[in-house]
């Protein structure tokens, strides 16, 4: 059947279909000249207006105090998504608050198993398989707002880092237990921004949680995620309290990409491994205990007299400390083809006291860094949570 005329002209399709849909979300979401994207409109679902993530398994929540992807349990795939603006003629302020509108929109909708307006393949949105959509925003937006000040990071020692895995103005973090529909919630949100923004990288990651436990093994075979702070802990170091009000109930995202040198590694005993880590690879129990749970204790000695934890490990000059240090990592393990390693990517509602002091430390003294290389650096103030008919990032306008 041939499609349908319409007597409204037909924009340039090089113009990018967010732009035409006026500055609000309730335009986009009331059919403003919906079916008008590129490829146009496929399916009535695709028009439906955005709605809650419907409750159950395979959903996480898009509305509540915190955005989803945080503080909730890692899926088993994830894609750091950055962006960087294409800015127009006219009020910035404007155009970046008719950004987070329009993302607002994607996301829910594709949180809620549905593609994005003018999808031209909303069956993959569907099950969601728990994809949640982070956004974060670099400082160069925040100053657009007018509003915020995220501490910025300093160059740490033995960074190599590569242009392309540099800050971006935006930062959206994909995350589902599905690889497909992951990847067609990057592309259909990349698609949208065409025009609107310039794709600096996507860093695909993976990770597979131990039997009943939130650990992974990392690359290098270690067992990674034991000491996060959990629960009240764990929501006290990434939201806690004391917090301006255009971010209270968001955070901070600290994203860094490590090269592992696995070649390298293959030539360490499993001694001089769980000596470089402070950990058993086998159990990642602390040197300092038996059972993965035990304390790491510094002050432990062996036999000989010795610390159990060197100075210089791993965990001995990350662990936290004083609370204030305390970070939630919610890292990724990459294969890009070409370099294998870790997306670390920590939360931490302040890094001039917590991931920063820690970088630095590491940075400078750790066991570790011999087969790590720091190619990618950056720094993200990730937006409250919302309500419906709210927008991610409002109050930044407020
Ligand atoms: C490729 C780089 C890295 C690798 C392979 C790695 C690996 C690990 C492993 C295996 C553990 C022990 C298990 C655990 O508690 O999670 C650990 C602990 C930890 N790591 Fe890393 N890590 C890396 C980078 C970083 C960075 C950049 C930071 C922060 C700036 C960091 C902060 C921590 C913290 C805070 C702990 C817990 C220490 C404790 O309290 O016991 N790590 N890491």
């Amino acid at each position: 059947m041939a499609p349908r005329k319409t007597t409204m002209s037909m924009p340039d399709i090089n113009v990018p279909r967010r732009l035409l849909l006026g500055s609000t979300a309730a335009a986009a979401a009331g059919g403003l000249l919906t079916g008008f994207g590129a490829g146009g409109l496929r399916s009535a679902e695709a028009a439906a207006p955005a709605q809650e993530a419907p409750g159950g398994p395979g959903f996480r929540p898009f509305y509540g105090q915190y955005q989803s992807g945080i503080i909730d349990a890692q899926q088993e795939h994830a894609v750091f998504a950055g962006w960087d603006v294409l800015w127009r003629d006219g009020s910035r302020k404007q155009q970046l608050q008719a950004l987070l509108q329009m993302l607002t929109d994607d996301a829910a909708r594709l949180m809620g198993g549905r593609g994005v307006l003018a999808d031209t393949e909303p069956e993959m949105a569907q099950p969601p398989s728990e994809l949640t959509l982070t956004v974060g925003l670099g400082q160069s937006l925040l100053d657009v707002a007018g509003r915020g000040r995220i501490a910025q990071l300093p160059a740490f020692a033995g960074d190599e880092l590569e242009e392309q895995y540099q800050q971006s103005d935006l930062l959206i973090q994909f995350c589902s237990q599905d690889p497909t529909v992951l990847h067609h919630a990057v592309r259909a949100v990349a698609k949208n921004l065409r025009g609107l923004a310039r794709q600096r990288f996507a860093q695909a990651g993976f990770m597979r949680p131990m039997p009943g436990r939130e650990t992974f093994r990392n690359l290098f075979g270690q067992v990674d995620g034991a000491n996060n702070p959990k629960d009240q802990l764990r929501e006290q170091a990434v939201f806690g309290d004391g917090q301006d009000s255009w971010i209270a109930n968001g955070t901070t995202l600290a994203l860094r990409r490590f090269e592992m040198d696995l070649d390298r590694w293959d030539e360490v005993d499993a001694t001089g491994r769980d000596f470089a880590l402070g950990r058993r690879q086998a159990d990642g129990s602390p040197l300092s205990g038996t059972s993965v749970d035990d304390p790491v204790d510094l002050a432990a000695v062996n036999d000989l007299g010795l610390p159990s934890i060197a100075a210089n490990a791993h965990v001995a000059l990350a662990k936290p400390s004083h609370a204030d240090e305390s970070i939630h990592r919610r890292g990724y393990n990459f294969d890009d083809g070409q370099h294998a390693g870790l997306l670390f990517a920590s939360y931490q509602r302040d890094p001039s006291t917590s991931f920063i002091p820690v970088q630095q430390r590491l940075a400078a003294a750790d066991a570790l860094n011999t087969w790590l290389k720091p190619v990618g650096s950056a720094l993200y103030a990730i937006l409250p949570g919302i309500s419906e008919g709210g927008y991610l990032g409002e109050q930044l306008f407020s």
